[in-house]
Formats: structure tokens, C-alpha cells, sequence
């Protein structure tokens, strides 16, 4: 649908970072805004060239890089690779996180080493490659950047103490960073999803059978959310119309606020 209807065309000519762009709600926001005309990169800790393959064979622009986004060298690599193989750089989504395998604990029993992990990643990680992006993005005179939140940020929720304030730091991180990043032409927003089927999720019988129940009974559009439910989102921030947006943060959770 993306490659007909929604905005096909609008992010021709852009190039695209996506970072845990292996699978998941990242994959699926790769490929959404390879559809609307960008040539993307996917960085992933494993498996991004093969997803990149995958794309090509769908017939789009896509290339691949291991990179680990709580690594200051990976991160450079990665925006270096994405100007040495596409010429430039012109959006960057931080979608790399660690959620889906984890284990939900009451926040007296977290283990310190993982709480520490999951604030390297979600937020270290989104601050490093922000950073990263930023030389490649003042030699277009511009660019954007999409932080992957969720909605957790918001609402909290139990028994993941250390990934709900990761969230919460990606949008205040969100905030503080369009603050400095106008005057570059650079515009910095975050969509904060609610509880997405994504591929990781499957994978975790904890949480589907832990977190679907609650989180559907919450929703007013009463359907599984899946990883294409972002990509307008995403494609919005990325893309033309959102030219006068910034350090804002969009809750795509089929309405589960109300
Ligand atoms: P997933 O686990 O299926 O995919 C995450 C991807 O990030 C994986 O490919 C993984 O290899 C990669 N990754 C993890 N650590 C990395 C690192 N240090 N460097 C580079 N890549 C790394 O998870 P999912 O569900 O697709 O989540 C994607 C993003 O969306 C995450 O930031 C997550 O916190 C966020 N999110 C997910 C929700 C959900 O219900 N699935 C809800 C709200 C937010």
C-alpha cells in the first residue's frame, strides 16, 4: 500500500539510517520508508545484511551494517558507511531498544547489570548515534531524526522499572536535542508505540501472554497493533509535512489514553 498510496515519492532522493533494522517494528519502518523513495541503511547488531538483501529483492534501496548502537566507533562507522555507500545522510531513526527479551520483575528483584544494559542501549544508544549523524546531516544542511519511545513513557507500567525510565529519558532526550539541533535545520521528534506484536515480542511468551490481554482491553481500536501500525507516524516526522515540527513525541497506540 505504502508503495502506491501513502506518500510514495515523498523521500526520494533522502537517506535513511534505521537502527535495529534487522526485524521487528524496525524492519517494517526500514521498509516503509525505502517504499516512499529513501535509500536506507540498517544497522543491527546482527542479521541487517540480510534484511537488506531481503529489501533489494523487494525491489528497494537498501544496504546493511553491523553496528552496535551503545559503541561510540560502531556508531560512527554507521553514519560514515551511510554517506560512503549513499552519498550523504538525511534521517536517522533510533529504534534500537532492548524490551522484547526481557523478563518483567518487580523493581526490588531488577538485576543492577541489566538495568544498566537497558539505559546504555535505549538511551545511551539514541544519544550516540544522534551524535553520530550529526556532521553527515550539517553537510545536507538539514536533516531528521525519529526517536522510538513508548507509550510506557507516559502511562508507566509495572514490573519494568528500568525500560519505562529508558523511554522517559528518550523523550526528554527528544526535547533537549531539537532544542539544540533547530539551528542546524535538524528536527528531532519520537513516536512512543503501544504494545506492538512485533517479531522480539512473539518470541516472548511472558509478555504476550503477560502484557496482550491488559493492553488490548485498554485500547479503544480493539486489534493487535502491528509494526505497519508506525510507519505513518514515522514517514510523517521523516518526511515533508512534519517541516515545522519539532521536539515532539506522537502516541500511536490505537487510543489506549482514554
Ligand atoms: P525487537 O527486539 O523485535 O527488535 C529490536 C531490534 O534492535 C533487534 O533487531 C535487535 O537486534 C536490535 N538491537 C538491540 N540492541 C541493539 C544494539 N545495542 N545495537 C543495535 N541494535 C540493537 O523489538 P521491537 O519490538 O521491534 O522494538 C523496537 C523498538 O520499539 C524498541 O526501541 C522498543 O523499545 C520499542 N517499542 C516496542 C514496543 C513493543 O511493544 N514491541 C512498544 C513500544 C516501544
Amino acid at each position: 500500500a505504502e508503495g502506491s498510496g501513502g506518500g510514495a515519492g515523498t523521500l526520494a532522493g533522502r537517506v535513511a539510517v534505521v537502527t535495529g533494522g534487522a526485524s521487528g517494528i524496525g524492519l517494517g519502518l526500514a521498509r516503509a520508508l525505502a517504499r516512499r523513495g529513501a535509500q536506507v541503511l540498517l544497522a543491527d547488531l546482527a542479521g541487517a545484511e540480510a534484511a537488506a538483501d531481503m529489501l533489494r529483492a523487494e525491489g528497494l534501496a537498501a544496504e546493511g551494517i553491523a553496528a552496535d548502537v551503545s559503541s561510540e566507533v560502531a556508531t560512527a562507522a554507521m553514519a560514515e558507511a551511510a554517506e560512503t555507500r549513499f552519498g550523504g545522510l538525511d534521517i536517522l531513526v533510533n529504534n534500537a531498544g532492548i524490551y522484547a527479551t526481557l523478563t518483567p520483575k518487580p523493581f526490588e528483584e531488577l538485576d543492577l547489570a541489566e538495568w544498566r544494559r537497558v539505559l546504555e542501549v535505549n538511551v545511551m544508544g539514541t544519544f550516540l548515534c544522534c551524535r553520530a549523524v550529526l556532521p553527515a546531516m550539517q553537510r545536507r544542511g538539514g536533516g531528521r531524526i525519529v526517536n522510538i519511545s513508548s507509550g510506557v513513557a507516559f502511562k508507566g507500567n509495572p514490573y519494568m522499572a528500568h525500560y519505562v525510565a529508558s523511554k522517559g529519558a528518550v523523550v526528554s532526550l527528544t526535547r533537549a536535542l531539537a532544542t539544540e539541533l533547530g539551528r542546524h535545520g535538524i528536527l528531532v521528534n519520537s513516536v512512543a508505540p503501544g504494545f506492538t506484536l512485533s517479531e522480539g515480542v512473539l518470541r516472548n511468551p511472558v509478555l504476550v501472554e503477560g502484557v496482550k490481554g491488559p493492553s488490548l482491553r485498554g485500547r479503544v481500536l480493539a486489534r493487535d497493533m502491528l509494526p505497519e501500525d508506525l510507519t505513518g507516524a514515522v514517514c510523517f516526522f521523516a518526511g515533508p509535512d512534519a517541516a515545522f515540527i519539532t521536539g515532539q513525541t506522537l502516541v500511536v497506540d490505537g487510543g489506549a489514553y482514554f
